[in-house]
């Protein structure tokens, strides 16, 4: 059905500071791209009827760890660096295997896909061939985003870490056999992880074949500390990646930036790197507090994201929750500048802030992609009625996140 209309109640942000919303609208769809979001019942459409339901753009997760939600919700009691070693380095060498990684994999796509997220940017493992299965899974479920295969070649155990030729010679096989919509990005680990010779290379690939890069960025102080040492020249983490030509040179993703100084802040809003807000991550691995206001007050783009496993829910709503319960925090303790996120707020960031690394994605807005989630509030157990449209919607985030939407469409198909 390439032309159609979706009725029911909307609610989306244009702007970070406000919620729009419409009772008994009607979303026009052509070619999975929205027309139009009217009051008036168009002619000549087919209506498909959610009259009743709320219905919310598609939200985008910028930055998890696909093998990573086979253990999630295991091992929340070690900081970034002893949780990598002990946990997260022995679970990922299994995806060598492809019939682990082909249950795995499945089990992570199922999920995804009955809940809010419609675009994505994963990590995979240094496996080519798992990583390729899991795009191939994402695909087929009718997904859109970028996965990577994993980069590393130091710092890392033996039975996690590639010889360098190797670990070049292995991203230009991946690139070359992606295929479908989940497109290939440029993934080193994280500096510790990449020597410099391959962060050098990776940097040139990504610019002379326009490749995305993503990578984890000033999340832990142990972990910032350690890039100190090994990029002795550097001015700051961010700087590191500036050299090797892997901040912003091509769309750039950098997780967390928890601990960014002035400069590094100033630097990833002029090179248009959207950071990866993971406040769950962060408060499960004791990583802190990301400073979200200045980022919006400096013009970094800014998105939001699981960081599965070291967020323990695979729900964006559950990352609203926490993005707005974090900042409430650092506003109160750290820094009674910086207020704290709005509702309208972190949904925004959901949405239309992550949803821009996509493209038109994650708002009603005429010529956007017709991503969106239609929501069943009577999974909620209350007998309260006569709620506004944006009251419904923070209701859900707080007591619906890990429910199964009721339907979801993604560029205008219905995939669950
Ligand atoms: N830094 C390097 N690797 C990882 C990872 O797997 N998860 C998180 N949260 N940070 C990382
Ligand atoms: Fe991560």
């Amino acid at each position: 059905m390439a032309s159609y209309a979706i009725k029911g109640d909307f609610i989306w942000t244009e702007e970070p500071s406000r919620f729009r919303t419409m009772r008994n609208g009607y979303l026009v769809v052509d070619n999975g791209v929205i027309e139009s979001l009217t009051e008036e019942c168009p002619e000549n459409y087919d209506i498909i009827d959610y009259s009743g339901h709320l219905i919310i753009p598609g939200l985008s997760d910028l930055h998890l760890h696909a093998p990573q939600y086979a253990y999630m919700g295991l091992y929340m009691d070690e900081e970034l660096l002893a949780w990598l070693e002990k946990h997260t380095f022995p679970e990922e060498a299994k995806y060598g295997n492809i019939g682990y990684a082909e249950k795995a994999y499945t089990a992570f796509v199922k999920d995804l896909l009955s809940g809010p997220t419609t675009r994505l940017s994963a990590f995979g493992t240094i496996h080519t061939d798992s990583t390729l299965l899991l795009m191939r899974l994402l695909d087929e479920a009718g997904f859109y985003g970028f996965a990577g295969k994993v980069n590393m070649d130091r710092n890392s155990p033996d039975y996690l870490s590639e010889d360098t030729d190797v670990s070049i010679s292995e991203t230009i096989r991946f690139l070359d056999s992606a295929e479908g919509n989940i497109k290939p990005i440029i993934t080193p680990r994280f500096i510790p992880s990449c020597s410099d010779k391959l962060l050098r290379k990776l940097g040139i690939i990504a610019k002379e074949r326009n490749l995305p890069v993503q990578s984890h960025l000033d999340e832990n102080l142990s972990e910032v500390e350690w890039v100190k040492e090994l990029c002795p020249w550097s001015t700051s983490y961010s700087d590191a990646y500036d050299h090797f030509g892997l901040l912003g040179n091509t769309p750039t993703i950098m997780a967390h930036v928890v601990w960014p100084s002035d400069d590094e802040i100033a630097l990833l809003s002029e090179r248009d790197v959207f950071v990866a807000h993971a406040p769950s991550s962060n408060t499960n691995l004791s990583s802190g507090i990301a400073p979200v206001r200045k980022f919006m007050k400096n013009g970094v783009k800014t998105g939001l994201a699981t960081d599965v496993s070291g967020g323990s829910s695979l729900s964006l709503f559950r990352v609203i929750q926490d993005a707005i319960g974090v900042s409430k925090l650092r506003w109160r303790i750290k820094d009674d500048s910086d207020s704290p996120l709005t509702t309208s707020e972190a949904f925004f960031l959901a949405s239309k802030g992550g949803g821009a690394f996509f493209g038109k994605v994650g708002s009603f807005e005429a010529g956007f992609d017709a991503d969106f989630s239609v929501l069943d509030e009577s999974l909620i157990n209350t007998p309260l009625d006569g709620l506004s449209v944006s009251e419904r919607l923070e209701m859900y985030i707080y007591r619906a996140a890990d429910k199964p939407v009721f339907a979801k469409y993604i560029k205008g198909k219905k995939v669950h």
